[in-house]
This record gives structure tokens, C-alpha cells and sequence, in this order.
């Protein structure tokens, strides 16, 4: 399936061998059955109108008539999954890419905060870094909007992440002169090594006696790139990151605390339902959370608690 994400409207296609397994497009122009199509061949299927989520079940189960939601509702169960945003796709697959954390609305809201502000993507930056790349889709879309680009790096503690961004860098790296390059390792370990523009969607949930490395448990480790960016990046470079109210004074905190911090300004902020199932299903963390006042209840949608994220664009002395 195809996720195409507009700015307030996402549309939903069928790739490939779903066109023929679920929307039944099984014969060629001659009769002939077909089993099977390449995954270049997509079919529009939906579009969803201002989701809050990437997959907004809200929205979906109120798709009309009932065999278009049953067929959105099989997409959303079909992989390879591709995530396409402004011309920029990547494709993840659960089987292929175990537990690799997909782009999410906070993805998504980066990359479109990042681009309307015209202030993230200007032609003096020439190398790129993403922290914590998952797929590694910030990474690719920020390679692609920065017209001089030259270098890549795509940094994650999970070795499936890195599989998963490496399959997603192939086609940029046809398309541009650009040299990519990877590491496996905690993303405080890059301190020292320097670039124009880091792109940062970190983990933000607290928790209990934390246990780090995971896609959403933790805080310290974005408040430690924050506190020292400086070594993160060139004179003039810019932190791109992704926060949530969840741990928004903490993260702050650590704003005050940054070294050669020169300014910290909001690009975007957006009120949307928290839906991490571990997290929502462990009652302990989500006691925790509301003994901290650190979860709402949602109001006026149909989940249970909401949060706010915020894109920030840091800029280091
Ligand atoms: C919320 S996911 C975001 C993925 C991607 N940036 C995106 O926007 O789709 C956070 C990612 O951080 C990685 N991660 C967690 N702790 C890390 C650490 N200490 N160093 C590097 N990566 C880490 C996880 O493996 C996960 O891929």
C-alpha cells in the first residue's frame, strides 16, 4: 500500500500484487489472468480528509461505502508498506524490516514544518545527518529538498533500521551525487563529527526506571543532542527535532542548558492522538504517566489521549 500524505489530506493506493489480489484486477487487456503486478503500478483507492495519524482508525471506519473501508482496512494489513510524502517515498516491511519503526505522523509533520518554513532546506547546507533514521525518510527528504547536498550519514542503535534505511537510499542515490553512509550505534556516539543540518524524531515518552534504544522510551537521549549540539554540528548548524508535551519542559530545560545554542524557534505544532499500543497497554507506564500529569485525555476526537508535538528548528552559534 501506498500512504500519499498532502497537507491536510492523505490519499490511499493499491501497489503492485494488491491490485490483483484485492481489487480484483485480474486479467490483462487480452483476457488473460494475471497473477501478479510490478510494484510500479498503483491504483487509487481513498482519501482520507485531515488525519490526525497516518493510520487514523477514526477516520477509516467512517470510509463510504463498506467494501471501500473493508478495502482500505486490507491495504492497511498488506506489505510492503510505501510512505510517500512531497515526492519523497519510502518502503518498510515488517517481515523484511522486524520491528523498524516506519514513518508516523511526527515524521511526516517534520518534514512539512521543515519545508514551509523555507528555513531548514536553503542551498548553504551541504551535509545531512539523520539521528535516530528508523527508515531513514527525514534523511532521504532532506537530501532531496537541499539542492547542494553532497553527503548522507543515517545513524540508528537498531541494525534492521539501518537494513531498512539502506534498501530506502538506493534510488537517491541514482538520482543525486551524494555519498551516503551509515552507523549502528548510540547517537551521542557521533558527537564530533560535524554537519550542516541534523534531522532529529526521537524517542520522547517518560517512563519508569527506562531502559533505552527503543523507537518511543526515554527523553535523555534527545535532551543530551540538544544540551551538545554544538558538537553536532557546524558553525551556523541547524537541529531539526521533533518534541512532544509529553516531556516538553525537560527537553526545554535542556534548550536552557545547550551550549552555543543561538536560537530556538518553533516551526509547527500539531494536536494529535497518542497511539503507541505498548505504551497505552502497559498500565503501569500509563499510570505513571498520569500520576506525572504528563497524559491528557483527547478532546473532541475518538481516541483516548492526545498530546501536542512541536517541530523546532535550533541553530548553534
Ligand atoms: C520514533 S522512531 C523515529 C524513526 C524515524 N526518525 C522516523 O521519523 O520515522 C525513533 C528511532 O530512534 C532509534 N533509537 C532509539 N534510541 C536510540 C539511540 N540511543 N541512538 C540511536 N538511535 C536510537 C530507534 O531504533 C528508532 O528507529
Amino acid at each position: 500500500m501506498t500512504l500519499s500524505e498532502g497537507v491536510g489530506e492523505q490519499d490511499l493506493y493499491a501497489i503492485g500484487q494488491e491490485i490483483v489480489s484485492i481489487l480484483g484486477e485480474d486479467r490483462d487487456k487480452r483476457g488473460r489472468k494475471i497473477h501478479t503486478l510490478p510494484i510500479t503500478e498503483k491504483r487509487f483507492v481513498a482519501r482520507i480528509k485531515n488525519p490526525r495519524l497516518l493510520t487514523d482508525i477514526t477516520k477509516i471506519i467512517k470510509i463510504k461505502p463498506p467494501t471501500k473501508r473493508d478495502t482500505v482496512f486490507s491495504l492497511y494489513q498488506s506489505y510492503p508498506r510505501y510512505v510517500e510524502y512531497d515526492g519523497v517515498w519510502v518502503w518498510y516491511d515488517p517481515k523484511t524490516h522486524v520491528d523498524v519503526w516506519g514513518p508516523t505522523s511526527d515524521t511526516i509533520r517534520n518534514a512539512d514544518f521543515s519545508n514551509r518554513s523555507g528555513k531548514v532546506y536553503t542551498d548553504d547546507v551541504e551535509t545531512i545527518e539523520e539521528l535516530c533514521c528508523g527508515s531513514g525518510f527525514l534523511g532521504k527528504y532532506a537530501a532531496i529538498k537541499c539542492k547542494n547536498a553532497k553527503e548522507l550519514h543515517l545513524v540508528d542503535i537498531y541494525k534492521k533500521a539501518i537494513q531498512c534505511a539502506q534498501d530506502n537510499m538506493e534510488d537517491l542515490e541514482k538520482q543525486k551525487d551524494i555519498n551516503v553512509s551509515y552507523s549502528i550505534c548510540d547517537a551521542r556516539k557521533m558527537a564530533g563529527k560535524k554537519y550542516n543540518l541534523i534531522n532529529l524524531n526521537p524517542p520522547y515518552i517518560l517512563r519508569q526506571k527506562t531502559i533505552e534504544g527503543s523507537a518511543f522510551e526515554g527523553i535523555s537521549l534527545s535532551c543530551d543532542i540538544i544540551e551538545n549540539g554544538r558538537d553536532f554540528v557546524t558553525e551556523g548548524g541547524k537541529i531539526v527535532v521533533t518534541t512532544s508535551s509529553i516531556s516538553e519542559d525537560i527537553v526545554q530545560d535542556a534548550m536552557g542548558n545547550a551550549k552555543g545554542l543561538k536560537s530556538a524557534e518553533i516551526l509547527g505544532k500539531a494536536y494529535q492522538p497518542l497511539k503507541v499500543n505498548p505504551v497505552l497497554n502497559n498500565k503501569d507506564w500509563v499510570s505513571y504517566l498520569l500520576g506525572e500529569k504528563r497524559l491528557e485525555r483527547m478532546k473532541g476526537y475518538d481516541y483516548e489521549y492526545g498530546h501536542t508535538i512541536t517541530i523546532w528548528l535550533l541553530t548553534y552559534e
